[in-house]
């Protein structure tokens, strides 16, 4: 079904709408691999920071199994660090899989907001996702393109219903 797989790589502060964007490429078909669902099921729940290291290990096993299986992926994570998409390039880069990287972004207040409207074991310390948010905002698609995607997508969630709506 899927000649060639691909691998989108998302990249946005907690609260930037990833996993949203996430649902719908789940709706198009393509295997969605979750950084949080990760720490759920190697840990004690999705803010587990300390199951980071096997929730990534986790991701990496089921995206090279998706890869192999010609299958197309999308990774939800914060995408912040460049190790870590150095490391989900280099696993598609082992399947001769084009990876494309999907900028999520959202305004820094709206994603303060939507973090303190979270149960308490996801909050991120405020201060964490100002960083990430200013890191990320400092991606210019040269940056990206030089790290190895194929492509550079953004996607900006929208405003109007942002502001006014606080549900998960
Ligand atoms: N386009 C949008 N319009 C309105 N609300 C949105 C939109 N995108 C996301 N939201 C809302 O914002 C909140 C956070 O979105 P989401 O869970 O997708 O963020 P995230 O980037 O995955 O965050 P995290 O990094 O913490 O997992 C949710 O309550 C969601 O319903
Ligand atoms: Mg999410």
């Amino acid at each position: 079904m899927y000649p060639i797989a691909t691998v989108t790589v998302l990249i946005g502060a907690p609260g930037a709408g990833k996993s949203t964007v996430a649902r719908s490429l789940a709706a198009d078909g393509i295997a969605v691999l979750s950084l949080d669902e990760a720490r759920a099921i190697r840990g004690e729940h999705e803010g587990d920071q300390r199951a980071t290291p096997a929730a990534f290990a986790y991701v990496a096993q089921h995206l090279h199994e998706n890869l192999a299986a010609a299958r197309p992926v999308a990774i939800d994570g914060t995408g912040a660090r460049r190790r870590d998409r150095v490391r989900w390039l280099r696993l598609a880069g082992e399947h001769g899989a084009p990876a494309t990287a999907l900028v999520v972004w959202a305004p820094l207040d709206v994603c303060l907001e939507r973090n303190a409207a979270r149960p308490e074991h996801r909050h991120v310390p405020e201060h964490v996702v100002t960083r990430m948010w200013n890191t990320i905002d400092g991606l210019g698609d040269d940056e990206l393109v030089d790290e190895g995607f194929s492509r550079v997508d953004r996607v900006t969630t929208a405003l109007a219903q942002d502001l006014g709506d606080d549900a998960e």
